[in-house]
């Protein structure tokens, strides 16, 4: 099992039903991928944290290398770990709304994985290089 965070840049106006669509197709095939995970979309970036077996996050990331949404894309960090830190998510939006309390169970899922505070480090990172 492994865990996986990338940023990408969205591609130039892309409209929030799009996101939507993204979101929508997610939750349908994370399932049968066995995935889980979070998104936040921000400033007209991605970060994205996806977890699951190797062998389907190198196809995801395949996918999503070819996906004309968004560009830029760049593996941020890629870790071991025994059990998933977000096993509830088969995709969760995290956003303005969702506003602090996601954030603190993103801190909390977190705590479990060995290389979960340099994986923190690089989601605060995102939200400080971002607007609200
Ligand atoms: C920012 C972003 C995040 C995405 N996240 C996922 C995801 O978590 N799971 C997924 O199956 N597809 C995700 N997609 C969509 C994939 O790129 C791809 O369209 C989808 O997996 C269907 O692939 P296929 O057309 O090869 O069947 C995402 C796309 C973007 C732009």
């Amino acid at each position: 099992m492994e865990q996986v965070l990338y940023s990408s840049i969205a591609r130039k106006g892309l409209g929030s039903d799009e996101v939507f669509t993204i979101i929508q197709t997610a939750s349908r095939l994370n399932p049968q991928r066995d995935i889980t995970c979070f998104l936040i979309f921000r400033d007209g970036r991605f970060l994205q944290l996806v977890e699951g077996p190797g062998h389907e996050l190198d196809r995801l990331i395949d996918d999503l290398l070819g996906d004309p949404r968004h560009h830029s894309l760049e593996v941020l960090e890629r870790t071991q770990i025994d059990a998933r830190s977000f096993p509830n998510w088969r995709m969760k939006r995290v956003s303005r709304s969702t506003g602090q309390s996601a954030l603190d169970e993103i801190r909390e899922g977190l705590s479990s994985n060995p290389s979960g505070e340099a994986v923190m480090d690089a989601i605060d990172e995102f939200l400080e290089t971002t607007a609200a």
